[in-house]
């Protein structure tokens, strides 16, 4: 297959922010890696679109599903470390398995998928990984409690920073959007009225929303190492 159109691989990209983001890289003429553990083969009914189903926590899956995008279409130009899980509790109440849930999946997920992908994007000198985290990491909400999204989220905030820099001279960019309370599956519809009346604009995100964020960073050559806020103002202050 021809290795000149640019290729996104894209995890968690079943529903929500993810599938938003299958086409928002579609429509800008890429070619698209979907993950997530139960994606369908044919979830976007494009010869652009491979569906890699696995686990991204598990490295055997993430070893899978890079080696199936190059298989296929020679090449990893961008990540977006979308798949990730929520778990609100007050702190005492989290159980172990909660606890290794948040990790594996936020954390080793974007560990195993971004190491591997970023040896690739660093022997070509160009490459471009964007992380999703979270708004409440920054800007914890009483309402809301949510110390492992902050610890993961807020890990991948530091290690986004972190790896901007240790690539910056290199071709590889590292950005991150983190979203406030986002219109996807993770929130059922009877929490939206809830939800919305917790963030400074009074409504809920939508998925596009994010979507024109990680297009913005994609496009942005200049930009790497930001926290790309899309959260209504909640990271600017109280309200
Ligand atoms: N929605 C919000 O309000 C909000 C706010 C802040 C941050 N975010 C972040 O934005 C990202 C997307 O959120 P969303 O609202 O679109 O979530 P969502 O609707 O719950 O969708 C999550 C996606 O991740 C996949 N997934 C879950 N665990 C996975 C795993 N271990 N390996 C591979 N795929 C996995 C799911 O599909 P399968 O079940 O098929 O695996 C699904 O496609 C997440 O990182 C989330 O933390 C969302």
């Amino acid at each position: 297959m021809s290795t000149d159109q640019k290729v996104a691989l894209i995890t968690g990209a079943s529903q929500g922010i993810g599938a938003g983001l299958v086409k928002g890289f579609l429509e800008r003429g890429y070619r698209v890696v979907a993950n997530s553990r139960t994606i369908k083969p044919d979830a976007f009914g494009s010869p652009d679109v491979l569906t890699v189903a696995g686990d991204v926590s598990d490295l055997q899956a993430a070893e899978r599903i890079v080696a199936a995008a190059i298989d296929h279409f020679g090449r990893i130009d961008t990540l977006v470390n979308n798949a990730g899980i929520f778990i609100s509790k007050p702190f005492v109440d989290y159980a172990e398995a909660d606890f290794a849930a948040m990790l594996s999946v936020n954390l080793a997920g974007f560990f195993h998928l971004s190491q591997r992908v970023a040896r690739r994007m660093l022997e070509r000198g160009t490459g471009h990984i964007v992380n999703l985290t979270a708004a409440l990491a920054e800007q914890p909400q009483k309402a809301v409690p949510a110390a492992l999204a902050a610890l993961t989220k807020g890990g991948l905030n530091a290690v986004t920073r972190s790896l901007a820099i240790e690539f910056a001279d290199r071709g590889v960019r590292v950005n991150a959007v983190a979203p406030g309370v986002i219109k996807t599956p993770m929130h059922a519809v009877r929490t939206h009225k809830i939800l919305a009346g917790l963030q400074p604009v009074g409504r809920l995100g939508e998925i596009q929303e994010v979507v024109d964020a990680v297009l913005y960073l994609e496009a942005a050559a200049f930009v790497t190492g930001e926290i790309l806020h899309v959260d209504g103002g909640a990271h600017a202050g109280r309200w």
